[in-house]
């Protein structure tokens, strides 16, 4: 059988680092008033990384796929398969992943991106695993790469002060032994309205609020309990049980969600992988960002079994299996 395996990971952080206390005199100049009290108590973040006005998401996933690559021991020119999981790209069209691939120095071979907001990395790999497993491709780049400072509303408290920028990504090649264990993936068009960014453009203009808007709570409830179930199924499908997840990476956004989903899942906090903190919620990067820290830091090693999930706008959420 044919299956696929992550041979390397890598990410990428726009140098320019605010903390807390910098965000809440940037917004206080501004008559917004926030505090690092606030913002770590009710979401554990301590600081987020945000992009220049000239670097987009392709420069930042360029970056990341570079690291990956590297240590995949893995030239461009052997990649037959590009995914970027965003919902900023570089522009209406064409996608940030063919923007991208010029910028890697490499034509030919599949490229696009994916939106499913904060759920998109753990949806680009199982479309990328899909692939594979036919054989329609055989050493693929999964990228989450994102410029959400770009669709922050800064006027606003309860959203601008969670999200980051930011990009990771994993080469992902085929493999005699899996490698990706299982993958369970929902989206239900209802939520719509809960976390959207609703504006759109037309003859010319933008029309709509262009900016980010979440009915925050209703994100909170949503996500605890369909993060249980997604990581339980992907379980069931691979014949494995929590006790078997060496460490848990979910989607980076709120603390207090991902340890009520570790807790649900019965795992100690030290199995949670957490850069929240240093990361803010960087929506389709975040998951890639934190397991490319949690490797290079020495947590994940080869052989580790990972639960990665992921919960977002649309409502879309998922969970991926693997053996690292
Ligand atoms: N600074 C200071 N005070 C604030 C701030 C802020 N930045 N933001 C809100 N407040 C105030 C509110 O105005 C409110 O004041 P009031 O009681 O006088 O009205 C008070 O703090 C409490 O506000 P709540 O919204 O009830 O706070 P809550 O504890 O629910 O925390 C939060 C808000 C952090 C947004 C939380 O609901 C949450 O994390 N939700 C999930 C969001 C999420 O994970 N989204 C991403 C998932 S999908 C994706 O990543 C795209």
């Amino acid at each position: 059988s044919r299956y696929s395996r992550i041979t390397g990971t890598g990410s990428f952080l726009p140098p320019r680092r605010v903390t807390n206390a910098d965000l809440a005199a940037q917004l206080a100049a501004e008559g917004v008033e926030t505090s690092d009290e606030w913002i770590v108590e009710r979401t554990g973040i301590r600081a987020r990384h945000f992009a220049e006005r000239d670097v987009s998401t392709s420069d930042l996933g360029l970056e990341a796929a570079r690291n990956a690559l590297e240590a995949a021991g893995r030239k461009a020119s052997e990649i037959d398969l590009i995914i970027v999981a965003t919902s900023t790209p570089d522009m209406v069209f064409p996608s940030s992943a063919t923007i991208l691939q010029n910028k890697l120095g490499i034509a030919g071979c599949p490229a696009f991106d994916l939106q499913a907001v904060c759920s998109g990395f753990v949806y680009a790999l199982t479309v990328a695993d899909s692939m594979i497993k036919s054989g329609a491709a055989s050493k693929a780049l999964v990228i989450g790469a994102e410029v959400f400072s770009r669709i922050l509303d800064f006027k606003d408290r309860t959203t601008c002060v969670l999200f980051g920028d930011g990009a990771g990504a994993v080469v992902l090649e085929a493999s005699d032994t899996p490698g990706i264990l299982s993958s369970d993936l929902h989206a239900d068009g209802k939520h719509v309205e809960i976390l959207c960014v609703p504006g759109t453009v037309y003859g010319g203009k933008v029309h709509g609020n262009p900016l980010l808007r979440m009915d925050g709570q209703a994100v909170f409830k949503l996500a605890v309990g369909v993060l249980e179930e997604a990581a339980r199924t992907a379980l069931k499908k691979a014949g494995k049980t929590e006790a078997d997840i060496d460490w848990l990476i979910p989607h980076q956004a709120n603390i207090r969600i991902m340890q009520g989903t570790a807790r649900k899942l019965k795992l100690p906090m030290d199995k949670l992988v957490v850069t929240v903190d240093q990361h803010g919620n960087t929506s389709a990067a975040s998951i890639p960002l934190a397991l490319d820290a949690a490797v290079r830091g020495g947590k994940v090693k080869k052989g580790d079994t990972l639960m990665l999930e992921g919960v977002g706008g649309g409502f879309t959420w998922g969970a991926v299996l693997l053996d690292f």
